[in-house]
């Protein structure tokens, strides 16, 4: 299954869609794509099938975002808790990864057509060198394309993510890139692994479970999140179509709490420098794996 296909809407959905566009979409929407192993025993199938049916489910929500004007979408395809699953499991989640990356530098002129970026966020250190390769060689083909963002959490936790956008701040602070007046929240934000990314406004996650697992704590203060009781490759167009609703009818207050918790928060000219070559950083390390 390709990442890119066509619409599955139908005209009743198309329907529905526009009349959310006449409302405020979410510029960015993260998934918690849980539920895929539940899915393999109810129907009988090996527990990798149902992380593959997750893929393809995955792929359709990407473009039911697309049909909505949702421009950036992150997932959490794989947490650093994951690795204490046992190694059948993990390698065999590392070789579905392995597949559909490769199946990304083959789709590179249908995804640089539709101008989508796509990233790898999380530890990547964490992940065997030819994923890594293959990771760095994604972002670098994709890094100009500007109509659609997909972060794919991989190999990620919230709290490892902390830790590292703190490790940068204080390697600044240490070298006097930076000093203590040019910290603030907008600095660590953008110290984190997604970068220059807007928040996320509203956070999906499926099977039932609600909680974040670890999954951006930070970027989700305030995000509406809304919890469907479908496991992930079960979840429908409806399903996407309902929470935008739901998010639709929250999101004036939500606005108004993220001002206050961002009041002040403006970009000192020695951060905005100190994040410029934090970025130029991270393209010469990508450029080195490709090449390592
Ligand atoms: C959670 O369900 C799902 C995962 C840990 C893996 C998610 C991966 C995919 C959907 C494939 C995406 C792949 C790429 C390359 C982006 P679970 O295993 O926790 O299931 P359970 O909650 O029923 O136990
Ligand atoms: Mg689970």
């Amino acid at each position: 299954m390709s990442w890119i296909r066509d619409s599955s809407l139908n005209w009743f959905h198309l329907l529905f869609v526009r009349l959310l566009r006449c409302g405020r979409v979410p510029e960015h929407v993260a998934f918690i794509m849980d539920g895929n192993r539940r899915y393999a025993r109810k129907n009988n199938v090996e527990k990798l099938e149902g992380h593959s049916k997750g893929f393809d489910k995955l792929s359709e929500v990407l473009q039911w975002c697309l049909d909505l004007g949702i421009p950036e979408v992150t997932v959490y395809a794989f947490s650093i808790e994951n690795f204490k699953r046992s190694e059948e499991e993990v390698n065999g989640l590392m070789e579905l990864a392995r597949g559909k990356f490769k199946r990304i530098l083959l789709e590179r002129e249908t995804l640089n057509e539709h101008g989508v970026k796509i990233r790898v966020i999380g530890n990547l250190s964490l992940l065997p060198p030819d994923i890594r390769k293959l990771v760095a060689e994604v972002e670098l083909i994709t890094k100009d394309n500007n109509k659609a963002v997909l972060n794919v959490a991989f190999s990620y936790t919230a709290q490892d993510e902390m830790t590292y956008g703190t490790n940068l701040i204080l390697n600044g602070l240490a070298n006097d890139s930076i000093s203590t007046e040019d910290l603030n929240l907008k600095l660590f934000s953008k110290c984190l692994y997604t970068r220059g990314s807007k928040h996320p406004e509203l956070i999906i996650r499926t099977s039932g479970e609600t909680r974040l697992s670890d999954f951006l704590l930070f970027q989700g203060s305030c995000s509406y999140l809304y919890f469907a009781d479908v496991l992930w490759p079960e979840l429908s167009a409806w399903d996407l179509l309902w929470a935008v609703f739901k998010y639709q009818h929250v999101c004036q207050t939500l606005d108004n709490m993220a001002k206050i918790l961002q009041n002040n928060n403006t970009l000192s000219k020695k951060g905005a420098q100190f994040l410029k070559s934090i970025n130029e950083n991270h393209i010469n390390e990508l450029h080195s794996t490709v090449k390592s």
